[in-house]
């Protein structure tokens, strides 16, 4: 009897520890759910560092335009979209938007993509005759069931919402265009002729993170020819709840190894946003040494942030330069690091 009762009494206390344990369970269980659920809430310890990021030089007045959007309490996706644009309409930046360097058959095509924390997207390509292709990106994510529109369905769509048709082509990209085809070799001159996409990551007072990127592609490319940046994965991506990567460069080398969706991956298990830019990088280059390729024409870059504010870049060659603006404003031109001289 009295071991009964010390078995009853036992097994009440096992059952009491279980429920509890099981209350226990179930609140960790629920808040991981919370989390995870949560698309701003990121995986990494809370922080809230505002955060602007974006390829090349171009990228300092992207992200001094960003800026003023966040300082008015703006959204990242604002943000991201405002920026951009501001390199698209420059005539003088031959390698996005207006101005931008035409393919080989004289005609200027450009490739574009937009991103928020919560996996919306849109995405053009190969669109002739408008200006801001990001804000058509935009459209498509907003305004359509669809991620990507591609030339005259791009057109059409653009056109219909309001987007004016106009020649992108300026007498400068033209006269650059006729000198090359006199040779009609493609070379690319590294870090200039193959330096082509504004990628942009922003992180907000909400924390939440958008990109975007925008090209006018590889000069004297082919007609039809579309790279990397308008495709979700490869150009850019973005997830709230780790990080956004873009990259700029020989759009088919990042395409192959779906570039910054791989950064993002390797964010995700545990590398810095630089140390997931090196190893996009690291396999791009084996991927290239694999299938006997010369590298001389070429460069590749990433630029990473993780959803905590944190962020890296790395290249593959010598030559890729971002602009990062933080908390406060304070802008600075960083040279990345790269793998080969
Ligand atoms: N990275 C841009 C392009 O290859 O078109």
């Amino acid at each position: 009897m009295s071991n009964r009762r010390s078995f009853l009494r036992k097994s009440a206390l096992a059952g009491a520890l279980t429920l509890l344990g099981v209350g226990v369970w179930r609140r960790n269980e629920s808040r991981a759910n919370h989390k995870s659920n949560d698309p701003t809430g990121s995986i990494f310890n809370d922080s809230t560092p505002t955060v602007a990021l974006s390829t090349w030089r171009f990228g300092l007045k992207a992200n001094a335009e960003a800026w003023s959007v966040l300082s008015k309490g703006g959204k990242s996706l604002d943000a991201v979209e405002a920026g951009v644009r501001v390199v698209e309409a420059d005539p003088q930046e031959r390698s996005v938007g207006y101005g931008g360097r035409p393919d080989r058959d004289g005609h200027v095509t450009l490739d574009a993509c937009i991103m928020d924390e919560l996996g919306n997207a849109g995405s053009v390509a190969f669109l002739q005759h408008i200006m801001h292709p990001v804000s058509v990106a935009r459209a498509i994510m907003e305004r359509t069931p669809h991620i990507m529109l591609c030339g005259s369905g791009a057109l059409e769509f653009a056109l219909k919402e309001g987007f004016k048709k106009q020649n992108l082509l300026t007498p400068e990209s033209e006269a650059e265009w006729r000198r090359w085809l006199k040779d009609a070799r493609y070379t690319p001159v590294v870090n200039i002729e193959n330096h082509d996409t504004i990628g942009m990551l922003v992180r907000d007072t909400e924390g939440r993170i958008s990109g975007a990127c925008t090209t006018s592609g590889m000069a004297w490319k082919m007609h039809g020819r579309v790279g990397d940046s308008p495709l979700i994965g490869a150009g850019l991506y973005v997830d709230g709840q780790v990080g956004a990567s873009t990259a700029t460069g020989h759009g088919e080398e990042v395409i192959r190894i779906a570039g910054s969706h791989l950064v993002v991956e390797l964010m995700r298990q545990g590398r810095t946003a630089e140390e997931a830019c090196r190893e996009a990088v690291n396999r791009a280059h084996a991927m290239f040494v694999r299938r006997g390729r010369d590298l001389r024409d070429t460069q590749i870059g990433f630029l990473a942030m993780r959803a905590d504010g944190q962020a890296g870049a790395f290249a593959l060659r010598n030559g890729f330069s971002y602009a990062r603006t933080l908390d406060g404003g304070d802008t600075q031109l960083l040279n990345s690091p790269f793998l080969l001289p």
